[in-house]
This record gives structure tokens, C-alpha cells and sequence, in this order.
């Protein structure tokens, strides 16, 4: 894609701002269907909704006529302008301004400021880290981090540092090197004095956290006291500036951002020590918020990187508190939330200290899936020997039953429910399968909920990312079918992968396309699920081919395994007649030379491709 002269950072902006789904319920009514929205496609004449905007991923697609993209595709296509157009009326929308091709003074100037405010900041964190590792005055704070074992390896990576007493130390630091005492304002390094004209630091005796954007540069602080005497508030962060929104950033990001893309989760905790101290213990994929509660911009953030988020609060009743909210905001975002639970009131920090990193693994091994942690938080808080608490109890519960994903997952969960509150589990199902009312839009709607029975035949998803990807080109390009064909069509694929495929078959020798309307009830899931997965294809029959004779290949290799095999047994068996044993050898002998045949011509087939 093209981003002609808005740079990359800027298009985040516009994206983590403008929610898919918003500006998407402008022009098309939605509603809530599992994690994603739902409407008419606004793109094709439809009268049963299959166009579907997913919040987690933030793009839009519809199953009926196959458009689909993030939201800057939306308005290209709803009110066909082109890209720079899209982003441009996006960016009005989020109050974000662009830069001019040809910059005005103005915009150049702003630009000019930002990066002015980053070296600002950047000089104030190594000031103050200098103070911590090389004075007199850091010798507390030194000792301090020592206290809480936290390594010099640690300081460096955090850029951790300490304030020395005195009121100005940093402003008149900062004033000799030419810095304004409107730039130390803005960017709340300081505050002005009671005293007219005159300005005192912000953080004073604090040990120094300097807090990072996704990229890493420095755009706020927070510090600590480190002597409960020196001032009644335990933690002061930065203000918000114009460079630091405290709802948009999360702690440690870019120093986890890795870790949380190579384990496909992440961990949100507390605290700025939380963190680190999770990261001095090998856990590197927690970040935190910045003392106020977690925002679905945070949870967005986080679900660029990965979909599975463990939340590890403190256990007291705030903490709890903190953890339903923000249960409820990555739910509705479309995450899988777990609830990692530290024992006695401890947070991460406590617990890692006291256990190490392998009991915390196991802390995260036995997290608590949102339903589950839900069902026991109310279990304690409401008296469930009366049918009115227990009627209670699941009505708290149905919003999260229906909203559940996995049928697996809402079937243990219904059947949970069910024993605690000593009912039975079709009574639970019933309850989750009426209707509520309707009311505007966006709100939560019914989905199609499956009893057990109904979920059987869904058991089998299709695994293989190549059968995968065949589909969703096929889904693309019906006018593909025949490579498809000529490769052995369904036989390629796995039970699942080839229901799908006979649908896709017989719908394209029908009408020429895949008309998902027409795709059986429990083959549709699959398409929807085959279908919301981002994956950009340049060359779409290049890659059906490459699929195509990859899974030739890998059934290929299966028959000659099994063939083998087979023949190995054979010659361990004892068959009585000799004559009987040879023979069978010949012909399985005369099979796996077919086959080797095939497997050759095949690969040299593939080096005479390139
Ligand atoms: P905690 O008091 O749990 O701090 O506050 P912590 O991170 O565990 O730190 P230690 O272990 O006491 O050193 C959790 C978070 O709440 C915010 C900070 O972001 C802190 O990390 N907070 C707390 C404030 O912003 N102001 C405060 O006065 C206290
Ligand atoms: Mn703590």
C-alpha cells in the first residue's frame, strides 16, 4: 500500500482512534455477534446480514460479496476516494493532523517542537540516571533497588533513575542548556512556584521511571519515594502532554512487545515495579498501566501483538474490581482474557520474589478463564441457597455465556455453572439460549447459541494454515476450482477442510461463486472463522499452486509412510505360506514404486518451477 507522504506512525494514530466499528455503524446499523459486529453489507443488496466488522482486528469483511480491509479500505470503497482521501477524512474525524506534502511553517514547526520535547525528556532521563548510578545523592536509591533486587542489567534496560533533593535542580539544568521554561511546562517536568516567576521540578527525591512509546522514546515519567516521610503521595507521573497520554500507553511496552509476539500472550499488571520486576525474573512479556484503569486503547495496543491476555492484579477487593473491568474490555475487544491469581493478597512482585519465575509460570498455567473467574467471583459475593441467588448468579453470568467463542469452552462453562449452583445444566441452556430484547444498536445480541449435541458436529476445525489458505483464495477466485480439481480436489484436504471444499465446489458449479448464504449451517462457521484472518496474497494462483502441490506433496509422503510401514509389519508377521508373504510384498513393493514415481517426478517437477 502506498502511503504517499503520511508516515507510518501517523496512519497508527488514525487507526488506534478511529474504531472500525464506529465509523463503520455510521453508515451500516450493527450488532454485536460473539466478538464481532454484525449488519447488511453495505456493498452488495442483501437481506440477511453477512457483512462482519471484527473490533479485535480492527478490519471489516463480508462473507456475502468477499470486500474486506481496515478502515481506511471502508471508506475507500463506501465513498469511493482513493487511499489519501480515506486517510484524510479519518484524520479529521480523530482530530489528527497530517502533514502537507508541502509542510506549512506551522506544521513543520509542530514537528520541529515533538522532536525538541523527545530530547528534552531524553536529556532528563539520563540526568536522572546519572544521579542514581553516579552520586552521593543516589546512594538510597542505589541501596533501595538493591533492597528489591533489582539488577544493574535491569537499571540500564529501564533506564530507571533518581532525583536529588533540592527544588530546582533539574530546571536550572535544563534552563542552562537553552530548554524554555514553556517546553519544561508543557511537557510537566516542572510546575510554577507559589512565588511569581518562579518554577519548581515536578519530581523531587523520587526514584525515576522513564515511560516509553510503543517505539521506545521517552514521553513521560513517574517516580517513587522511596522514605514514605517525604511526601504523601507514594507514585506522581507525568501530567498529560503533548506527548504523553496516560489512556494510550501502556508501561514497558516496548521493552515486551517481542516477548509478547514470540509467546502469542501477554501479562497486564499493576505497577511499574510489577514489571520490573517481572522482567528481572524472566517474565518479559508483562506491561502495566499508568496508574489508571486499563482503557480499550491499551487492550487495542496490546492485540497488535497477540490475542491472549492474563491480567495480574492485586487479589484485594480493588483489585478484583479492576480485574472484571478489564475482563470486560478485552472481552468485548475480542481477546481471550485469563485471570492469573496470586495467592494471599500478593501482587506479582510479592509473589516472584518470595517463589520465582516457575511457580509464576504455574500461576499462568492455572489462569482462570473469564467465565470461570467470573462464576467464582459471584459464587462468594452472593448467598446461592435461594433460587433468587441463584437465579442471580446466572443472570450476572449470561452476557459472558453468550458472548463465549468456543463452544467448548461456553459447554464446560454452562456445565460449571450448573453444578456450583446445584441446577441442571439444560436449565442454564435455556437461559442462555432466550432471547433478549432488542435495543439499540451495538449492544449485545443473541447469538446462535449450540447445545452440545449441536457442537459435535463442529468438533473438527480445520487446522492446516495451507488447506487454510486454499480456501480463502478459492473463496476469492472461484474461477480457481479447477486447479483445485485437477490436484485431486477434496481428497487433498482434512474431514473439515474437505466439507468446506464440497461446498465451495457445488456452490461455484451453481452460480459460478462461493455464495456463503448458501453454505451449510456448520460449514459457514468455518468460513467466517477461515475468513476473518488477515492474509494479504499477492500473486492469488501463484499461491494456490505453491498450496496446491504442497498438500499433494504431504499426501504423497503420508501413502509412502504408510507403505513402508506396512511392509515392515509384513516382514515381522508370519504368514504361514511363504509363497502368500511374497506376494503381498509385490504388490505393496509394486504400490510404493508408484508412488516414489509420483514423489519424483513431483520434486523435480517443483525444481524445473523455479
Ligand atoms: P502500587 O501501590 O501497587 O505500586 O500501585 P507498585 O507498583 O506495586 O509499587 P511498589 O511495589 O509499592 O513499589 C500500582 C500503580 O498505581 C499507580 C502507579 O502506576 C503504580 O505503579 N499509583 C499508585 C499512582 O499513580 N499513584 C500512587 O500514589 C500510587
Ligand atoms: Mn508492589
Amino acid at each position: 500500500m502506498s502511503t504517499g507522504y503520511v508516515p507510518q506512525e501517523i496512519l497508527d494514530e488514525i487507526v488506534a482512534r478511529c474504531d472500525i466499528v464506529s465509523v463503520v455503524n455510521e453508515y451500516v446499523p450493527l450488532k454485536r455477534k460473539g466478538s464481532n459486529y454484525q449488519g447488511l453489507c453495505p456493498f452488495h443488496n442483501e437481506k440477511t446480514p453477512s457483512f462482519s466488522v471484527s473490533p479485535g482486528k480492527q478490519i471489516f469483511h463480508c462473507f456475502g460479496c468477499g470486500k474486506g480491509g481496515n478502515v481506511f479500505r471502508f471508506i475507500m470503497d463506501i465513498e469511493g476516494v482513493s487511499f489519501l482521501e480515506a486517510v484524510e477524512r479519518l484524520a479529521k474525524r480523530a482530530n489528527v493532523t497530517l502533514p502537507e506534502k508541502e509542510m506549512t511553517a506551522a506544521q513543520r514547526a509542530k514537528l520541529e517542537q515533538r522532536k525538541r520535547y523527545l530530547k528534552i525528556n531524553n536529556f532528563a532521563a539520563r540526568y536522572y540516571q546519572k544521579i542514581l548510578l553516579e552520586t552521593e545523592a543516589g546512594r538510597p536509591y542505589r541501596e533501595y533497588l538493591q533492597k528489591r533486587q533489582i539488577d544493574e542489567e535491569i537499571i540500564q534496560k529501564f533506564q530507571l533513575g533518581a532525583t536529588p533533593s533540592g527544588w530546582d535542580n533539574l530546571y536550572q539544568n535544563l534552563k542552562k542548556r537553552g530548554v524554555t521554561t514553556q517546553e519544561m511546562l508543557d511537557l510537566g517536568l516542572i510546575s510554577a512556584s507559589r512565588r511569581e516567576g518562579q518554577y519548581i521540578d515536578r519530581f523531587r527525591n523520587r526514584l525515576m521511571f522513564p515511560i516509553g512509546n510503543e517505539k521506545g522514546e521517552i514521553i513521560a515519567f513517574g517516580g517513587r519515594i522511596i522514605d514514605k516521610d517525604s511526601s504523601p503521595q507514594k507514585y506522581l507521573n507525568s501530567p498529560d502532554t503533548p506527548l504523553f497520554h496516560k489512556s494510550r500507553n501502556l508501561y514497558g511496552l516496548h521493552l515486551a512487545r517481542n516477548s509478547i509476539r514470540n509467546q502469542d500472550m501477554a501479562i497486564i499488571v499493576e505497577g511499574y515495579m510489577d514489571v520490573i520486576s517481572c522482567h528481572q525474573h524472566g517474565i518479559t512479556n508483562a506491561v502495566a498501566p499508568l496508574g489508571t484503569a486499563f482503557t480499550p486503547e491499551q487492550g487495542r495496543l496490546l492485540m497488535r501483538s497477540t490475542y491472549q491476555i492474563g491480567i495480574s492484579f492485586d487479589g484485594d477487593a480493588a483489585g478484583i474490581k479492576a480485574t472484571m473491568r478489564c475482563l470486560d474490555i478485552l472481552s468485548d475487544l475480542g481477546a481471550t482474557a485469563r485471570v492469573i491469581q496470586i495467592p494471599d493478597q500478593a501482587d506479582p512482585d510479592e509473589f516472584l520474589k518470595k517463589y520465582g519465575k516457575e511457580a509464576f509460570l504455574q500461576l499462568i498455567e492455572d489462569s482462570q478463564e473469564l467465565v470461570m473467574y467470573k462464576i467464582a467471583r459471584y459464587m462468594e459475593t452472593t448467598n446461592t441457597d435461594s433460587i433468587r441467588g441463584k437465579m442471580k448468579v446466572v443472570e450476572q453470568l449470561l452476557p459472558d455465556l453468550r458472548k463465549m467463542q468456543s463452544a467448548v469452552a461456553r459447554e464446560t462453562a454452562v456445565r460449571l455453572v450448573a453444578a456450583q449452583l446445584q441446577v441442571s445444566e439444560k436449565a442454564v441452556w435455556e437461559e442462555v439460549r432466550k432471547p433478549i430484547d432488542s435495543g439499540e444498536h451495538l449492544r449485545m445480541e443473541t447469538e446462535i447459541v449450540q447445545s452440545p449435541v449441536e457442537n459435535e458436529i463442529n468438533a473438527g476445525k480445520i487446522e492446516s494454515p495451507v488447506e487454510k489458505n486454499i480456501l480463502r483464495i478459492l473463496f476469492a477466485r472461484p474461477d480457481l476450482l479447477r486447479e483445485v480439481e485437477a490436484y485431486g480436489g477434496s481428497e487433498l484436504f482434512g474431514s473439515a477442510g474437505a466439507a468446506l471444499y464440497r461446498e465451495f465446489a457445488a456452490s461455484i458449479a451453481r452460480s459460478g461463486k462461493v455464495e456463503s448464504a448458501n453454505i451449510a449451517q456448520e460449514q459457514s462457521l468455518f468460513l467466517a472463522e477461515l475468513l476473518m484472518e488477515e492474509v494479504y496474497v499477492t500473486d492469488q494462483e501463484k499461491a494456490l499452486k505453491d498450496g496446491l502441490r504442497q498438500l499433494k506433496y504431504e499426501q504423497l509422503n503420508e501413502e509412502y509412510r504408510r507403505l513402508t510401514q506396512q511392509l515392515m509389519e509384513l516382514e515381522k508377521e508370519d504368514v504361514g505360506e511363504v509363497g502368500a508373504k511374497k506376494a503381498m510384498q509385490g504388490a505393496l513393493l509394486q504400490k510404493l514404486d508408484t508412488i516414489l514415481q509420483a514423489k519424483k517426478e513431483f520434486e523435480t517437477g517443483r525444481k524445473g518451477e523455479k
